[in-house]
């Protein structure tokens, strides 16, 4: 399959308003060029970028305000992307964490958490899967995942589930995938340094960090070179074939005490809330 080649197609972007997602917008409009569907609820964020992007880098941008964790939401995302112009990729980027024991967190935040990392996820994916198939057009979907999806991170238990879930849902889906000009990548990065890292529990765990130009770039990498499953960063792919070479139990146990500590500066009863 050749590279993707954004320009002036259609991308949609998940989750645009802040982070990984709101710089891989800018990276695409920049130096892609291409017009961008920009989703995640906070209205005033999304039209702020669109009116930086229309102006600066001359290209198109559509807002769409939707709450994923709500499957109305959804349904009009999907609605508004296939309808009206012709999408060419897609970044499902929002996401959502939970840091803290996992007995505190509360049953509505673990179902708000579950509908927005992997159910809306599964439902796009499978809508924009069909589109594609159907038409014949070419295209790429990306679905970021967690390095926490291939070792799962104690103090975030909830979270690495929903991680696992997409790398194993994207896999194995995949290879039902029967268009040659449609490719699903997984991109799976580290810690990277945005609003989800930004709260007082991860200041123990900044140097692990990422800069989030850093980990876009190399996102955009993985979908417009059509990779399969990506790790972002030299030191975290080198980390991934090591920790897979030892027993899970060990690497989880070392992520366990380094979290826990993290924590623990904060709240010594380790009661940190998300
Ligand atoms: N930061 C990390 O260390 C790290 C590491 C590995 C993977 N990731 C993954 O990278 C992705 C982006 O996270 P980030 O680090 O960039 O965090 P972030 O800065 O908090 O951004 C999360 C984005 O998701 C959107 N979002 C959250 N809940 C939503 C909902 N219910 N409906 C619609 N949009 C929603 C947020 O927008 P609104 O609040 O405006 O809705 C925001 O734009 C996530 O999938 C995360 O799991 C992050």
């Amino acid at each position: 399959m050749r590279a993707l080649d954004f320009n002036k197609k259609w991308v949609l972007v998940t989750g645009a308003s802040s982070g990984l997602g709101y710089e891989m917008a800018q990276q695409l409009a920049y130096q892609y060029h291409a017009n961008l569907i920009i989703a995640a609820r906070r209205a005033d964020k999304l039209n702020q970028l669109k009116a930086d992007l229309e102006r600066d880098a001359h290209v198109q941008v559509k807002v769409i305000v939707a709450d994923l964790s709500v499957s109305a939401d959804v349904e009009r995302l999907i609605a508004e992307c296939l309808n009206g112009q012709e999408l060419y990729a897609a970044v499902l980027n929002a996401g959502i964490t939970h840091f803290g024991p996992h007995a505190d967190l509360a049953q509505d935040d673990f179902e708000r958490l579950v509908q927005t990392n992997v159910i809306s996820v599964v439902r796009i994916t499978g809508e924009l899967v069909k589109h594609f198939e159907t038409s014949g057009a070419e295209g790429g979907i990306m679905i970021v995942s967690s390095m926490a999806g291939i070792f799962p991170v104690p103090y975030q238990a909830a979270y690495s589930g929903t991680k696992s879930f997409l790398i194993g849902f994207a896999n194995a889906l995949a290879h039902e995938i029967k268009s040659r000009t449609l490719s699903l990548t997984i991109f799976a990065p580290g810690g990277i340094v945005t609003e989800m890292t930004a709260t007082e529990q991860f200041n123990d765990l900044q140097g692990w960090l990422m800069p989030v130009k850093q980990a876009a770039k190399e996102g955009i990498y993985a979908l417009k070179s059509r990779k399969f499953n990506y790790v972002p960063g030299a030191l975290n792919r080198l980390g991934n074939i090591f920790m897979n070479l030892l027993p899970k139990k060990l690497i989880v146990g070392i992520l366990a005490r380094t979290y826990q500590r993290s924590l623990e500066k904060v709240s010594p009863a380790g009661k940190a809330k998300s």
